[in-house]
């Protein structure tokens, strides 16, 4: 167990309870400002006995044998214990980890089946970056489940059908599908749905053969369908386009649309009547679920079919929690989608455990995110007032890293330096998005995320381009200093040896609640307690060779960590920059 937080617990976890005699106790161990870490478990355990804390404190002392980690226990206040972790310990520990691919990094004691929903940008639409952020955080809890051992299935959710596609069609056909495919690759999404919208507004024709398109649509008409997936192919290779320049996981075999639960929502229908779910709502087929109620206070329903016969978008939802149970085997399904959509995916939720679909053991979790603003505060729009196309944006960020990228590395060739400044520019992109609270709403700011100071990635990238330095200019193998266990002789080797320590709690902590952020905090931290070891603890230049060797595997491993923890993320990590 690489965290001495944790080790110190399950060191505590026998003596607590043989103190306690068969009732319940935990130690309850924690990190602190005071100490190393701090045991609080001794204020539950008194009143279980009927001691003062402060008695129960030191009962724990007498009994334990803390004398291989610590260096120094006390007990504080009203009885806590405050413990300093001695140096030696820390440092075997360390070495431990160094020797472990996963760096300490614990595997999930029971793998599960992780399905998850998210990027699920529309055909035929620009793809905005609040599928940006779906994307991105997606793509780093993708990361995180399979390295701590779960199975995860990607699943692209795109939108992909429904009553739009009539227009769409229309459109196509009365552009000529040559021009349409044009407009399409290109990536000029939004355009041709706008132009579409226009004509469904202003034409009574337009409309009625719109509607009449959807029939056949929905009816399975050959040449509708070869239209639909002329649109369909169009913009799936447009978004590769995008996931590829993002460099993220999502591939077109991951692709689950809306489309692909068709021959199920007949059988959601179906499985709702004969439970008894399924009402008449103002001529649709409906389910009212317990606690939902609209605006005026009256229940609010779930609308299954509506009036016109056709099947709507909590339909697939549910269509989608049927297929992931039964035939993908979900043990958790994880939905990265916008926070306004929650009481959708609540109501999604709650009537699929009702009917019966999804086994009691099995969560349904939403990702939720805020969203995206610009420097004024409003959801963030290009400077023409329209929506930010993903790949100008990503071109953008590129460009802009590229910049400070060639000033640093002049003697880079410019193939080194495009390759540097791609790494670095969607990096910062990516890291602006994780780094802030999911649930909180964040300001898109170009300098603020491509700067090399602050909690940024070009910041964290930095840190190790320099400790890959360090060994290029010294001439030694990284490799070479993984056997060599650290003396922590300085403050500063004691505060990064902690930190380093304290990564696999980093991974488990986002995992927990699936919250990026708190890795990018923890690697921040990381780097900011490197920088503060590599300004008091001259490394090639040490007191005695042994001095240095111990200092360049602090270096290496601390650049391990940062690479591993950056790639967690789905950021790389150049080796010069
Ligand atoms: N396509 C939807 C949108 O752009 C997101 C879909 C999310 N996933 C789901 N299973 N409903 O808002």
């Amino acid at each position: 167990m690489a965290d001495p937080v944790l080790t110190v617990a399950e060191r505590l976890r026998p003596t607590f309870a043989k103190i306690a005699g068969g009732k319940e106790s935990d130690p309850v161990v924690r990190r602190s400002d005071r100490a190393d870490a701090q045991v609080n478990g001794s204020l539950a355990l008194a009143k279980v006995l009927g001691k003062t804390p402060r008695e129960v404190a030191q009962m724990v002392l007498d009994a334990a044998d803390l004398s291989a980690v610590c260096s120094a226990t006390e007990i504080a206040g009203p009885g806590f214990i405050n413990i300093t972790f001695s140096n030696s310990f820390l440092a075997s520990e360390l070495a431990v980890a160094a020797a472990d691919s996963r760096l300490g990094v614990r595997l999930s004691p029971a793998p599960e089946v992780v399905d998850i929903d998210y990027s699920a940008p529309n055909v035929a639409k620009e793809m905005h970056v609040g599928h940006l952020r779906s994307t991105v955080i997606g793509d780093a809890l993708v990361r995180m489940l399979e390295f701590v051992g779960h199975r995860v299935i990607r699943e692209n959710h795109i939108g992909d059908w429904g009553t739009p596609f009539g227009m769409l069609i229309e459109h196509l056909i009365d552009l000529g599908e040559a021009e349409a495919a044009n407009e399409l690759s290109v990536g000029d999404l939004d355009s041709f749905y706008r132009q579409a919208r226009t004509k469904f507004d202003a034409s009574d024709e337009f409309k009625e053969r719109a509607r009449a398109r959807v029939v056949l649509l929905q009816g399975g008409d050959d040449e509708t369908l070869r239209m639909w997936k002329l649109l369909v192919g169009e913009s799936t290779r447009y978004f590769d386009r995008v996931y590829r320049v993002l460099d993220v996981l999502l591939t077109s075999d991951d692709i689950m649309g809306e489309s692909a639960y068709n021959h199920l929502l007949a059988e959601v229908v179906e499985r709702l009547k004969k439970s008894g779910m399924l009402q008449t709502s103002d001529g649709a087929e409906v389910v009212f679920v317990d606690g939902f109620v609209n605006r005026d206070n009256e229940p609010l329903p779930l609308i299954i079919r509506k009036t016109d016969g056709g099947y709507n978008y909590a339909t697939s939802d549910l269509a989608c929690v049927i297929d992931r149970v039964e035939r993908l085997g979900a043990t958790r399904i994880l939905y990265v989608v916008g926070a306004p959509q929650a009481q959708h995916l609540e109501m999604v939720g709650v009537v699929s455990r009702k009917a019966g679909w999804v086994p009691e053991t099995t969560q349904m979790v939403h990702v939720a995110f805020g969203n995206v603003l610009g420097n004024d505060r409003k959801i963030l729009k290009s400077r023409s007032g329209e929506v930010v196309k993903l790949d100008a944006l990503l071109t953008e960020a590129v460009e802009r890293a590229g910049t400070s990228v060639r000033e640093k590395n002049a003697e880079l060739s410019a193939e080194q330096q495009s390759e540097i400044a791609r790494q670095v520019g969607i990096g910062a992109i990516k890291y602006a998005d994780l780094s802030t609270d999911r649930i909180k709403d964040y300001v898109f700011d170009w300098e603020r995320m491509l700067s090399f100071d602050g909690n940024t990635s070009p910041y964290l990238q930095y840190a190790h381009a320099r400790i890959c330095s360090i060994f290029r200019k010294a001439q030694i193998e990284r490799q070479s200093v993984r056997s060599v266990t650290p003396t922590l002789e300085h403050e500063a080797e004691r505060a990064l040896a902690l930190r380093l320590l304290q990564f696999d709690t980093a991974v488990w902590d986002t995992l927990d609640k699936y919250s990026p952020h708190r890795l990018c905090t923890y690697l921040y931290d990381l780097a900011s307690e490197f920088s503060s070891f590599y300004e008091h603890c001259p490394v090639l230049r040490a007191e005695s060779e042994a001095q240095k060797m111990s200092r360049l595997a602090l270096c290496d491993f601390t650049a391990r960590v940062m690479e591993r923890g950056l790639s967690l993320l789905g950021i790389e990590a150049p080796e010069q920059m």
